[in-house]
């Protein structure tokens, strides 16, 4: 459930209207609620409260300072995969004693800074990186947590480049090999076991596999914990949302006719009488669940141009901004910011990038639309921003962050100023090798 809807013809975002925010802020603009993303937060929760589940927010889906300051504030914990998702997490009061963090490639340095910060465990997914814990750990004179991520060789439906818990995968220790790390272990003094962590990959909408994964791991946690006292199961992220009726998905009616979705009711409601015997803390790491739907990309439309081939409706937004249809295919629903009635048209809606893939919807059935008009494109507060580049020397968009009917910048537009931040043309750096 999400608080983007239309009142009479105008789209709003909780109590603001959407185009007061596009004539304020400029476009392309992304806006999230901060409504849906509380809400969506405590439904998990709420879900979830059996169990007790510690929720560390994927920090990658939308790592922006003031959605981290939000989360923190309802106490929440943070999945983290590197040393700059740490900066930010501390930089927004989040509590390193809250935080996870993965990461097939961890460098001694981002190892060094989250023993120092207290992180709550590492999530080890090799057996040298389990060694270099040790020497950084050694080095500091500490006893570092760590918790090893299992891959459990679980195929899910979903896109292949988001698949993470397949033995082709370079994620995770294979089962197999666990038992040799579980020997390891016990020869580093510097190292406690505090848990093992499963993640089968991203916008899985059944909850079989993640059924699946947990029923394969059990026999693992529960020596973990028998063994070696692990305190913790972390049960990964994944959790599907609606892109093709994003809209609507706003509306609990919705939901009820999809009776098969993984929402976090069904998930909790299958997933509790695994979970529930092991007695252990259940930590889940929510990425696009949270935010996703609690996002918007409003595009205004500069040209149109109609060929007997094909139409196009040409917007300010590119693939730099928002890159999952381009990289994915995925996709997006985009609607009209105010509907008018009249015909509609059949075409594409690109953006300026040059590259034929800058295409955020092709051959797509849309409202009529003119050059001036607004576009929303829906379900992009995950993976939108946090994904953005300069491609194209394009100054990356503004974030708003609406709160019933408060509206405040959460990040400004870049200027051309950032795109040269931290280049040079002088002579002052130049080295000569000997
Ligand atoms: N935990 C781990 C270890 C992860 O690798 C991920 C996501 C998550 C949690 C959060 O997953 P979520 O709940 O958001 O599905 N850029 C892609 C998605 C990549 C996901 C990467 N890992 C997209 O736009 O679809």
């Amino acid at each position: 459930m999400h608080r983007f809807r239309y009142r009479g013809d105008a789209l709003f975002v909780e109590e603001v209207e959407a185009a007061r925010l596009a004539e304020r802020y400029g476009t392309p603009l992304y806006v999230y609620s901060a409504g849906t993303i509380v809400d969506h937060y405590d439904r998990l929760v709420s879900s979830l409260r059996e169990l007790h589940p510690l929720v560390c927010y994927a920090v990658k889906a939308n790592s922006n300072l003031s959605v981290l300051r939000l989360l923190a504030s309802r106490g929440c914990g943070f999945d983290l995969v590197s040393g700059g998702e740490l900066y930010r997490v501390l930089r927004a009061g989040g509590d390193p004693a809250l935080c996870t963090f993965a990461g097939v490639a961890k460098t001694s340095q981002e190892i060094t800074e989250a023993l120092e910060a207290g992180i709550y465990s590492f999530i080890v997914e090799s057996r040298e990186e389990l060694a270099a814990i040790e020497r950084v750990a050694a080095r500091l004179g500490k006893r570092a947590p760590v918790a090893l991520r299992v891959n459990p060789d679980v195929g899910a439906q979903t896109h292949a480049k988001v698949k993470t818990g397949i033995a082709e995968s370079k994620f995770g220790i294979a089962a197999e090999e666990i038992e040799e790390l579980y020997r390891q272990l016990a020869l580093f003094p510097n190292l406690f076991l505090r848990g093992i962590q499963i993640h089968i990959g991203s916008q899985i909408r059944d909850v079989e596999p993640f059924e699946e994964a947990v029923r394969r791991v059990i026999p693992l946690v529960e020596i973990a914990r028998d063994r070696f006292g692990a305190e913790f199961f972390d049960i990964g992220g994944g959790l599907g949302i609606a892109y093709e009726e994003a809209l609507q998905s706003g509306d609990p009616g919705w939901w009820e006719s999809k009776a098969q979705w993984a929402t976090p009711a069904r998930y909790a409601q299958r997933l509790r009488p695994l979970l529930e015997p092991l007695k252990l803390r259940i930590v889940v790491e929510p990425g696009r669940l949270l935010v996703g739907n609690a996002g918007i990309l409003l595009t205004r439309v500069l040209y149109r141009k109609d060929r007997p081939q094909k139409k196009f409706v040409i917007v300010d937004a590119g693939m730099n901004d928002l890159i999952r249809p381009a990289l994915y295919g995925s996709f997006h629903q985009i609607v009209p910011v105010a509907r008018r009635a009249g015909e509609s048209i059949e075409g594409d809606v690109v953006g300026p990038v040059c590259e034929s893939g800058d295409c955020f919807a092709s051959s797509r059935r849309l409202p009529w639309v003119e050059p001036g008009d607004l576009l929303a494109i829906f379900s992009a507060g995950a993976y939108g921003f946090s994904m953005a580049s300069q491609y194209n020397s394009r100054p990356r968009p503004a974030e708003v962050l609406v709160e019933g009917t408060d509206h405040r910048l959460i990040r400004r537009r870049e200027s051309y100023e950032d795109l040269v931040r931290g280049e040079q043309i002088g002579e002052d750096d130049r080295a000569t090798d000997p």
